[in-house]
């Protein structure tokens, strides 16, 4: 039987409940599809760090890299300064394991889930891919004369062509598997502020490049402000999405809102053939933390993320059919803490339908 080493952090707030959402649906889908996984527990987190003032040490990045995958529920604490153990942790896992690829798949399950009038599921099913080690995250810059009258800050944006192309090349693959899957003609969207920001003719050129090997694949391009209109106007223009690291993360919060909240969105941070990271795009959340409703969708599709990148696609679909019937049938009625169902529930309610729909 294979065993799958996974390195789990369930971090802060919300995080650890919903965490344990997701393994129960891991540890539902085991025994039947056989396999098994042996987790590992790390504490990293801004709780942790308030008791330890420990970060991630780089030992740990290099156990991490020994894994087969990493499942992190959420970080950030509001007593810890913004974005210290975030950077350590989430930031730590991206850019010491390499993990290019941000994938965030937006789907609609139900009409009523989304806030825009007349939207139907079948408009809105698009993936984004963030390039996710690069651009305005390089965390090159700094600020000096704080706090004086001159004070200067920068911050630089880095765009390689290797990290630039080997996002697009992801980009133009995934857009030619799904319309293979959907039965749709393949097109890639490359979304970037070429014009404002020139720089950004690195994509532009990338882009075209890069698409010459698939001729296949129609290309399509937006400007991120236009991109942000498109997205609430026509999201079913969208099939794949290939953007910078700052755009994308902007981009899926509205389209994790189309979606139906914060609540379902899940993503994986991917090197492909090597360890990746997977966890629901929303934080930790700290008014909902301990109270057992926030919704644990988002970590039950990403544990759901994990295994399709695991390779165990089965068990992988097994779980994202039984959150989409949950959530279509209205059985699950909303993707927040509002839903009426307990997070505990909600990871029940999964397993039990898992269990109905059989193999
Ligand atoms: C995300 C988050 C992170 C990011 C934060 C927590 C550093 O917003 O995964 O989208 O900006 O990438
Ligand atoms: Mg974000």
């Amino acid at each position: 039987m294979t065993t799958y080493n996974i390195g789990v952090l369930g971090g802060d707030g919300i995080g650890p409940e919903v965490a344990e959402q997701g393994l129960k649906a891991l540890r539902a889908v085991m025994a039947d599809e056989g396999f098994d996984c042996n987790l590992v527990e790390y504490p990293y987190s801004g709780e942790y760090y308030l008791k330890t003032k420990e970060l991630v040490p780089e030992r740990v990045i290099e156990e991490w890299r020994g894994l087969d995958a990493v499942f992190l529920g959420a970080i950030g604490h509001p007593d810890v300064e913004p974005g210290l153990v975030e950077r350590s942790v989430i930031l730590g896992l991206r850019f010491g394991l390499d993990l290019y690829i941000n994938l965030r798949p937006i789907k609609l399950y139900a009409e009523h889930l989304c806030p825009l009038k007349g939207v139907k599921p079948e408009d809105i099913d698009f993936t984004v891919i963030r390039e996710n080690t690069e651009g305005l995250y390089s965390q090159i810059g700094g600020i000096l004369k704080k706090g004086t009258p001159d004070e200067v800050a920068t911050v630089t944006g880095v765009y390689t062509r290797n990290g630039v192309e080997r996002a697009i090349r992801y980009g133009y693959e995934l857009a030619r598997q799904r319309a293979a899957e959907l039965g749709k003609p393949p097109r890639l969207t490359l979304v970037d502020k070429a014009n404002a920001i020139r720089p950004h003719d690195i994509w532009t050129r990338a882009f075209a490049e890069v698409g010459q090997e698939y001729p296949d694949v129609e290309q399509d391009h937006a400007y991120v402000d236009a991109c942000t209109m498109w997205m609430v106007k026509n999201p079913d223009w969208f099939e794949v999405v290939v953007t910078t690291n700052l755009f994308g993360d902007i981009i899926t919060d509205l389209g994790a809102m189309l979606q139906g909240g914060m609540g379902i969105a899940a993503s994986g941070n991917i090197h492909p053939g090597k360890t990746s990271m997977f966890e629901p795009i929303h934080g930790s959340a700290p008014k909902y933390a301990g109270k057992n409703v926030a919704c644990p969708l988002g970590a039950i599709s990403a544990a759901s993320m994990m295994l399709d990148f695991l390779g165990e696609k089965k068990a992988a679909q097994r779980i994202e059919n039984a959150i989409a019937y949950l959530l279509s049938s209205g059985k699950i009625p909303s993707a927040d803490a509002r839903s009426g169902l307990s997070t505990t529930q909600i990871g029940d309610m999964v397993v039990e339908r898992m269990a109905e729909l059989g193999e």
